[in-house]
C-alpha cells in the first residue's frame, strides 16, 4: 500500500465535477481522508462507498466520506468547492450567478467556521464572480482562496495545439489569462511546443481559431452533452491546483487570483500565472502583455466586476 500523508480535503459537491475530484486525489493519494459533501442525501455516501471499494484495486491508502453534515468537512487543509448549478445549452456562466451565489454563502459559513486554516479553490461558476465571493464571505486571506479557471483553459488550449501541429500535448505548453467567460484572454505568445514559439508552427489565422475554440470550449462540451458541462478536464485542472499547495509543488500555473495592483489591478480575482506552493499563492507571476493582449485583459475585468456588482446589487455580498 503506498504511504499516505495525513491531510484531509474536502470535496463539496457530489456532481461529476466533485465526484471526479474525489476520485483523482485517492487515486492520486493526495489525502488520508477525503470528504465528499452533498445537500443530496444519499449520493455523497453512495458515491464514497463505491470508490472505498475500488481501493482493494487501485491501491490507495486514503479514504473517502461521503456525507451530507458540514461538521464532517472539520479541519480540512483543502477544500475544493464545485457545487452549484452547471449550465445548460445556451447559458452562459454568468445566468448561474444568483443560484451559485447563495450556495457559495451556505459553504463559506462552515468553512470560516470548522477548517479556518483551509485553502479553498473555487470551482463553481461564475467563476471569477464565486471566487471573489468566497473570499469575501469566508474573511481568508487572497492568498488562500483561488479559483480554477486558468489550468482548465490552458489545457484546452493545448490540446487543441496539440493536435494542430501533431506533436504530443505533452510537450505543449499554453496560457490563458483573465475571467473564465467568453472574454477568456489567451496568450499565444506565451505558448510553446517544447520551446518552440506557437507562431513558428502554426499561421497566425490557424492560432486565431484555436484561441476562439478554447474560449468556448466550455460551451462546446454543454452543447454535446446537452445535460451538463464538462467534468474530466475541470476536476484535473483543480486537483493538480491542489496538490501543488498540498505538496508545495511551487508549480506556476494560471489561476484566479486576488490582485493587489498586479497586472494595474486593485481588490479584483483574475485569471493570471501564479507559484502555487504550501501558503497557497505565493507569488503572482507579472509577464509583459502586448497591447492587444493588454486590451483584453482590460475588458474581461469589464465583465468581471460587471457580475460582481450585481452581486452587490442583489445583497448577495
Ligand atoms: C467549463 C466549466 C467548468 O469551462 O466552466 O467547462
Amino acid at each position: 500500500m503506498a504511504t499516505i500523508a495525513q491531510r484531509k480535503v474536502t470535496v463539496v459537491g457530489a456532481g461529476y465535477v466533485g465526484s471526479t475530484c474525489a476520485h483523482l486525489l485517492s487515486m492520486k493519494d493526495l489525502a488520508s481522508e477525503i470528504v465528499l459533501i452533498d445537500v443530496v442525501e444519499g449520493r455523497p455516501q453512495g458515491i464514497a462507498l463505491d470508490m472505498n471499494q475500488s481501493a482493494a484495486v487501485e491501491d490507495f491508502g486514503g479514504r473517502v466520506i461521503g456525507t451530507n453534515d458540514p461538521k464532517d468537512t472539520a479541519g480540512s487543509d483543502i477544500v475544493i468547492m464545485t457545487a452549484g448549478l452547471p449550465r445548460k445549452p445556451g447559458m452562459s456562466r454568468s445566468d448561474l450567478l444568483e443560484t451559485n451565489a447563495k450556495i457559495i454563502n451556505t459553504v463559506a459559513d462552515y468553512v470560516r467556521h470548522g477548517s479556518p486554516d483551509a485553502h479553498v479553490i473555487v470551482v463553481t461558476n461564475p467563476l471569477d464572480s464565486m471566487v471573489t465571493l468566497m473570499r469575501a464571505r469566508t474573511g481568508f486571506p487572497g492568498a488562500r482562496v483561488t479559483g480554477m479557471a486558468g489550468v482548465l483553459d490552458s489545457a484546452r488550449f493545448s490540446w487543441f495545439i496539440a493536435e494542430a501541429t501533431k506533436a504530443n500535448v505533452q510537450d505543449v505548453r499554453a496560457m490563458v489569462l483573465g475571467a473564465h467567460g467568453d472574454s477568456m484572454v489567451p496568450v499565444p505568445n506565451y505558448c510553446t511546443v517544447n520551446g518552440v514559439q506557437l507562431k513558428d508552427l502554426v499561421d497566425k489565422a490557424k492560432i486565431e481559431a484555436m484561441a476562439t475554440r478554447t474560449k468556448g470550449g466550455g460551451a462546446e462540451i454543454v452543447n454535446l452533452l446537452k445535460t451538463g458541462s464538462a467534468y474530466y478536464a475541470p476536476a484535473s485542472s483543480s486537483v493538480a491546483m491542489a496538490k501543488a499547495i498540498l505538496n508545495d509543488e511551487k508549480r506556476m500555473l494560471p489561476c484566479a487570483c486576488f490582485l493587489n495592483g498586479q497586472y494595474g489591478f486593485e481588490g479584483i480575482y483574475m485569471g493570471v500565472p501564479a507559484i502555487l506552493g504550501k501558503d497557497g499563492v505565493e507569488r503572482i507571476v507579472e509577464i509583459p502583455l502586448d497591447l492587444d493582449a493588454r486590451a483584453q485583459m482590460q475588458k474581461t475585468a469589464g465583465a468581471i466586476l460587471a457580475d460582481v456588482q450585481l452581486l452587490r446589487d442583489k445583497r448577495l455580498m
